[in-house]
């Protein structure tokens, strides 16, 4: 198995877009200078994917990995030559795949993507890393910490403004985003800033992770630039 001499751990969220956990690929070439790659999950995004990665010169598809016969099959036909599994521990297991890049449903990308480390497999997982409901927790933590502080007498209920409720989240010292910007075509914030973002322009554009560029990106704030914000007014 090629070790890795470091990973690096990348979030590549214009707002939540995709978290990836991403190695050099230069560490992990093969001896015939490819990356050898496994797909576990080949719905809409690992299809997706298999076909973006393949653009890169140093990456074969080598392994297709799916539950759903249907999906695996169409995705086979793109990739003739990857070996397919409906087991994806076959895929963790099999020397002849260096990455895999797991796109199944939610509640399997943690397992499966502790399972591919400890086979020392490189990882790319797509968002959500895990099913948590951080955001969520952290504004229940700022709900306690307001309370407790009314409960010792040091806050008076009507002195809680959401300015009072802003300074005890872990974004106080941050400002609030303007614009966020929803780069994987999902309608919905999936639990990312809920609060901070109240005021924020919503964009979700047409082209995706790992699409979205700079020129993309220019896109957006030209969008955003044309927008009237009225925060609340008429
Ligand atoms: N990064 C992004 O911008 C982005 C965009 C879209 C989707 N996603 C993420 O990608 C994941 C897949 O989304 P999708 O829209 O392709 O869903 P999908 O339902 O089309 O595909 C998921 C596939 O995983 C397969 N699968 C589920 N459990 C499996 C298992 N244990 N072993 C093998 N195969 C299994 C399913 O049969 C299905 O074919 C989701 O987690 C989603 O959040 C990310």
């Amino acid at each position: 198995m090629r070790k890795l001499s470091r990973r690096r751990f990348l979030t590549t969220t214009a707002g939540a877009g995709a978290t990836a956990l991403v190695l050099p690929w230069r560490n992990v070439l093969g001896a015939n200078d490819s990356v050898r790659l496994g797909f576990i999950g080949v719905g809409g995004r690992g299809s997706y994917s298999a076909d973006w990665f393949k653009k890169l010169p140093d990456v074969r598809v080598a392994a297709l990995c799916d539950a759903d016969a249907k999906h695996l099959d169409d995705c086979h036909k793109k990739f003739p030559g990857a070996k397919t599994q409906i087991d994806l521990r076959r895929v963790i297991d099999d020397k002849d795949v260096d990455a895999v890049v797991i796109s199944t449903c939610n509640h399997w990308h943690a397992l499966a993507a502790v399972w591919a480390c400890q086979a020392g497999k490189d990882v790319y997982v797509e968002k959500p890393i895990s099913n948590n409901v951080w955001e969520g927790r952290k504004i229940v933590e700022a709900a306690r910490s307001i309370a407790q502080q009314v409960k010792l007498g040091e806050l008076d209920p009507a002195d809680i403004t959401e300015q009072v409720f802003a300074q005890h989240l872990y974004t106080r010292n941050i400002p609030d985003p303007d614009l966020l910007i929803r780069t994987s075509g999902e309608m919905r914030i999936s639990n990312f800033l809920l609060w901070q973002i109240s005021y924020a322009e919503l964009l979700v554009t047409p082209t995706l992770w790992p699409d979205f560029r700079k020129p993309q990106f220019y896109a957006a704030l030209e969008e955003y630039n044309r927008r009237h914000r009225r925060f609340g007014g008429l």
